[in-house]
């Protein structure tokens, strides 16, 4: 029997710009999702559990979940897995899921580096979980830049892009985040389709959005390592102001990111793919409060994760 478990991921800056080559700052979230294999030679192919939400899923399912099981046991083939893998797992997801934070990369990460050690005999290298994890999250994203799961691989603060991949970043100190949940969903395909479609009717359009997210990016990334959190807060909510033109804001969005600005938040933001899932927001220390207490009010669920080199 083995356990593994993957990061979630927090998005500070330049979510969707990221699909289009741009930089992205993100970070690992130490809650995310946790897996245990256990091997059964009377199984008759791999069954997984995700604890409290589906039962008894296995590769032949019609549903996103079975598919990416599929698709990570045929990434652990092609790394080297001979023998027919039978057993059992049982993964728990630690975040909220479809809310932005990774949970779907978390779980692909934990439950393919689980599986490794009956596929392969072994631990996967960081590279062999993208690699695996990058198969799961295509059934779920279509077209992911690979943000989500090598944030979920690596943990730690990074800057990240479609060619170069995860660059890890020192910060001079750790960071709280704060988190409200809308309790609204849209899957991320389908934010990214949107997305691309109105890249089709107004590429200049996008393709400028793309382009100030970039450069707002890099900013954040200066000021996240000198410590600047006024700087950071402010390129968060001039990212905000894009991602609403690129139409991936809802107005719950909007107003938790006001009320977390109306009650001391430096900054305040969507994370991920939008459409809802959560909003972030940073403060001075000490005021952290009275955000969450205002989230509260409004009736938002709310979590803090503080983010810090690895
Ligand atoms: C989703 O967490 C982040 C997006 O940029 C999609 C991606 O990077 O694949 C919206």
């Amino acid at each position: 029997m083995w356990t593994e478990q993957a990061c979630g991921k927090v998005i500070l800056l330049g979510e969707h710009a990221v699909v289009y080559d741009q930089p992205a700052l993100a970070a690992g979230l130490s809650r995310g999702a946790e897996a245990t294999f256990t091997p059964s030679k009377n199984a008759d192919e791999v069954t997984l559990d995700l604890e409290d939400l589906v039962m008894g899923i296995t590769r032949s399912g019609d549903t996103d979940l079975a598919r990416a099981l599929g698709a990570a046991l045929d990434a652990l083939s092609a790394l080297g897995a001979t023998e027919k893998l039978t057993g059992h797992v049982r993964a728990k997801l630690l975040l909220p899921p479809g809310g932005g934070v990774g949970s779907s990369a978390a779980l692909g990460v934990a439950v393919a580096r689980a599986l490794a050690h009956g596929a392969l005999g072994r631990a996967l290298t960081s590279q062999e979980a993208v690699q695996c994890a990058t198969a799961w999250e295509k059934v779920f994203h279509g077209t992911p830049s690979g943000l989500d799961h090598t944030a979920a691989v690596y943990g730690g603060v990074g800057l990240f892009t479609r060619a170069g991949g995860w660059k890890p970043m020192r910060i001079s100190s750790p960071l709280r985040v704060l988190f409200a949940d809308t309790g609204e969903r849209t899957p991320t395909k389908e934010t990214v389709g949107n997305v691309a479609k109105l890249r089709e009717r107004r590429p200049i359009v996008v393709d400028g959005a793309c382009e100030s997210i970039g450069i707002l990016v890099r900013n954040a990334a200066l000021a996240l390592e000198s410590g600047d959190l006024k700087g950071l807060g402010q390129l968060m909510d001039l990212n905000q102001n894009l991602l609403a033109g690129l139409m991936v804001s809802t107005e719950r969005t909007e107003t938790l990111c006001r009320v977390a600005r109306d009650h001391g938040a430096l900054g305040a933001k969507l994370t991920g793919g939008g459409g809802g899932g959560c909003v972030i927001a940073i403060t001075h220390e000490g005021d952290e409060a009275r955000v969450l207490d205002a989230w509260r009010a409004e009736g938002a669920p709310v979590f803090e994760a503080t983010i810090a080199c690895e």
